[in-house]
């Protein structure tokens, strides 16, 4: 059985009442169970983790490796920051993908350069949480 990688950055653990004019109103464990439902019917295995902590996120990437098959990631703002993430994807060479909830590229033009986008397969923003979902389909195949 596929094993997917869930990676939520920092402030996602907010989502729910964080601007939900820009995020909407869905919390991340509502996510997180949506994702648990539709493994389950993909026949994959998924395991969920959320930091706020760039070297946390460092660590759990670098320790995927051999463990996962791929890697769901939502960077949330260092998506624009963190060339330790992005360096941890191109050292360990696991496929990813990239969520975003918003449409970064309507938004402030700081959100319009991702530096893990480079290192990932592709990229889903502005779809809302189905992002997530479409990405985890696409694992599963
Ligand atoms: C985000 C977009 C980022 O620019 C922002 O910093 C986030 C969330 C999104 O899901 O739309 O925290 O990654």
């Amino acid at each position: 059985m596929k094993k997917i990688l869930i990676i939520n950055g920092p402030n996602l653990n907010l989502l729910g009442t964080r601007e939900p004019e820009i995020y909407g109103k869905t919390t991340l464990k509502d996510i997180e169970t949506e994702l648990k439902n539709k493994a389950e019917k993909l026949n994959v295995e998924i395991e969920c983790f959320q930091s706020n902590h760039e070297g946390e996120i460092v660590d759990k990437i670098c320790g995927a490796k051999g463990k996962f098959d791929a890697v769901i990631i939502n960077p949330a703002a260092y998506t624009h920051t963190s060339v330790a993430i992005r360096d941890a994807f191109a050292a360990v060479d696991i496929p990813a993908i990239e969520v975003h909830i918003s449409n970064v590229y309507s938004r402030e033009e700081f959100r319009h350069n991702s530096l893990i986008a480079p290192v990932v397969i592709g990229q889903i923003a502005g779809l809302g949480i189905q992002g997530y979902l479409l990405a985890l389909e696409y694992f599963s195949k």
